[in-house]
């Protein structure tokens, strides 16, 4: 009854047999080798688009400053959220992968960036002393498990426009929004203005590894020397990309993700029948935010459930992850500990 991350979880069993089958042979290094190649083929086939770009970088943070690195110069403004994974939990990397863009926050409810607080927050453009508007960065799903509706990156991606902003995703979490959404990678993306998607892989199964996907092949020849620079360029890539590869083919990434959300569903539809436990809103995707008693919480941890307290959020607010392999049993486990407590 593990429901502390979705980064706690194992690898999927197709991504380890992908590398144990590669692995008696010799391949080409540094991206040369033919699973590389196949998942920008994949890429190009799941986002009906021919001509984008794929880079594969170690971590979702890596990935994130190399494309708005990428994105803005030294003097721009990157307007994100204010509890956006960029801002609160990557150490400055963007800024410093940037050489010293600023992030301007800007709140909105469930961490969804406010479209109104979006237009008064870009000020400046062409004042010398001010920094430049530059970068419109969207987590989708986004850090309090909220999804924005199409309509609603719309809206956002729109305004983004009107100011000549480019326009990244943080996609950590992209495949559990797809599910959730029902809706195409295309349309959630490059149709609406997105110019960089981080297509998050580690937390949906994969062994490690995010895709750092470019809709904008020139700026791609620029984010592979700046790839290079950061240390991100695997010699042996090949440990990347053949899992990963396996991750695209057949949409297991889409499956993995549909089954988290599935067993968040069921989750919050039993918490919603437990005394001491109320959620903050219903799960757009595979993680829940709720106010949980703390003798509730006390009874649970101590029967084996793992989760998270949450204080940024509120008290004794906590938070459940469901995984790619979260087991119906284990849900069901804690609901009825959570029933008898
Ligand atoms: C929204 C979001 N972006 C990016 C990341 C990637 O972080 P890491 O650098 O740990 O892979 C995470 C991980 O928690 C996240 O939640």
């Amino acid at each position: 009854m593990n429901f502390a991350s979705d980064n706690v979880a194992g690898t999927s069993p197709a991504l380890l047999q992908a590398l144990a089958d590669i692995n008696d042979r010799p391949l080409p290094s540094y991206g040369g080798d033919p699973h590389t190649a196949e998942v920008e083929h994949l890429c190009r086939k799941i986002f009906e688009h021919d001509n984008l770009r794929t880079l594969l970088v170690a971590t979702g943070t890596g990935a994130n400053a190399l494309a708005l690195s990428a994105l803005t110069p030294p003097w721009g403004a990157i307007y994100c959220h204010s509890d956006s994974h960029i801002a609160v939990d990557e150490a400055n990397a963007v800024e410093a992968a940037s050489g010293g863009s600023r992030l301007m926050t800007i709140d909105g409810a469930h961490a969804k960036i406010d479209p109104d607080k979006l237009r008064a927050a870009i000020y400046g453009k062409g004042i010398v002393h001010h920094p430049q508007p530059s970068t419109l960065s969207i987590t989708q799903m986004n850090e309090r498990g909220a999804t924005y509706s199409l309509a609603e990156l719309s809206t956002l991606t729109a305004i983004g426009r009107e100011h000549g902003l480019r326009v990244h995703m943080d996609g950590a979490r992209f495949s559990n929004a797809i599910a959730g959404l029902n809706c195409t990678p295309a349309d959630m993306t490059w149709r609406l203005g997105v110019d960089v998607l981080v297509f998050g892989a580690t937390k949906n199964g994969a062994l490690a590894g995010e895709i750092v996907v470019c809709f904008d092949p020139d700026l791609a020849d620029e984010l592979e020397f700046r790839r290079k620079r950061a240390g991100q360029l695997f010699s042996k890539m090949r440990t990347l990309s053949a899992p990963l590869a396996a991750y695209l083919r057949d949409d297991l990434w889409l499956e993995n993700a549909r089954h988290a959300n599935a067993m968040a569903r069921q989750l919050a539809q039993g918490l919603a029948d437990i005394e001491g436990a109320q959620l903050l809103r219903q799960p757009d995707g595979n993680q829940m935010f709720l106010t949980m008693h703390p003798a509730l919480a006390e009874r649970l941890r101590a029967a084996g459930a793992e989760f998270d307290d949450w204080p940024e959020v509120g008290p004794d607010v906590v938070r459940l992850v469901t995984a790619f392999n979260t087991r119906e049993a284990d849900v069901h486990a804690f609901l009825s500990l959570a029933a008898n407590a």
